[in-house]
């Protein structure tokens, strides 16, 4: 990303993540207690101008043509002073955000969201950082959004600020999502309390962190030879892990409902009947199906019968974030 000041646009797709990140082993820097590994997927991106604007009293933030105040505007304002404070530049910035699938339903918009921050926000600052810097960065601004940086799948390494970022892992397998949107509305409980709660009281939790390390690894080999079947199932499993170590959290945290498991159920009886259809959630009720690219329609038109109000987007692997326009 090149080191261009005033005003830049940029845009990030979401990722999902195939082994997930949950636990934060520093707060204040985002850093992960393990591992994680995602799809970028080539839908829904966020697209974000960042304007720098030395009359204003204070950061602006506007969301899908929205003026907003309270958490939001906060977060934003927080990770603005990072960029600030990594540039040496004092200026406020407007920041306008146009997000293309519902923010705040487990789809990973803070991912998408937080990854087009920051490319729009260093770029717009004069950062000129290399994708890796730009990884970190994101990552300050929510965990999952390092991940999002990058197109195809992607692994973010634990560690320490320095050492935490995601990059690329090359993959020989077409892989395919298809998202089943059940509920659009925002979550519950933020991941990050939620992720907070979980560590602290789940007596599951240390038992989550070794079999996620472990799963990674696997995960890593089972790509690495192309093994579809052995990734979904990694996937599957992954994920129903990470929501039983919420489920011993007191209080208890539950993102899923009972639509969402009748879904997660008919990805077995697509499997009974010779589809490979793998299901996974994250910090919401909705579930996302990996399957074959040449599968995605039939595996859509057998959830629709499982819950016919649900609404489909199907996926592909997608780009990394890209700078669309800058200018002094
Ligand atoms: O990036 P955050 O803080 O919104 O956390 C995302 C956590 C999950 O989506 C549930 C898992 C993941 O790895 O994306």
């Amino acid at each position: 990303v090149p080191a261009v000041t005033g005003t830049a646009t940029a845009e990030a797709n979401p990722n999902i993540a195939l082994i997930k990140y949950w636990g934060k082993a520093d707060a204040a820097y985002n850093l992960p207690v393990t591992g994680s590994l995602s799809l970028t997927l080539d839908t829904a991106p966020t697209r974000t101008t960042v304007t720098l604007d030395d009359t204003l009293a204070a950061d602006e933030l506007v969301l899908g043509g929205v003026v907003q105040a309270a958490r939001p505007a906060e977060r934003v304002r927080v990770f603005l002073d990072l960029v600030r404070a990594l540039s040496g530049r004092t200026e406020r910035a407007r920041v306008d955000s146009v997000n293309l699938i519902p923010t705040g339903a487990g789809l990973a918009s803070s991912a998408s969201a937080f990854a087009a921050l920051a490319a729009a926000a260093s770029a717009a600052y004069g950062l000129g950082l290399d994708d890796r810097a730009l990884s970190r960065l994101a990552r300050r601004g929510s965990g999952s959004a390092s991940r999002s940086v990058f197109g195809g799948i992607v692994r973010w390494y634990p560690g320490d600020d320095a050492s935490s970022y995601a990059e690329p892992v090359p993959a020989d397998l077409d892989l395919a999502m298809v998202v089943a949107i059940i509920d659009a509305g925002p979550k519950t409980i933020s991941s990050t309390v939620a992720m907070n709660r979980t560590t602290a009281t789940s007596p599951f939790y240390p038992a989550w962190a070794e079999s996620t390390t472990a799963q990674l690894d696997e995960m890593l080999a089972a790509l690495d030879r192309a093994d579809f079947t052995a990734v979904g199932e990694l996937a599957e499993s992954n994920s129903l892990r990470m929501h039983a170590t919420m489920a011993g959290a007191w209080p208890p945290v539950r993102y899923q409902t009972a639509a969402s498991i009748a879904l997660v159920d008919a990805a077995g009886e697509l499997r009974a009947a010779g589809v490979e259809a793998y299901a996974t959630m994250d910090a919401g009720p909705n579930v996302k199906f990996l399957c074959r690219p040449d599968d995605a329609d039939r595996v859509a038109a057998h959830l629709a019968t499982v819950d016919p109000g649900a609404r489909f987007l199907s996926a592909r692997a997608g780009r990394g974030v890209r700078l669309l326009g800058s200018s002094e």
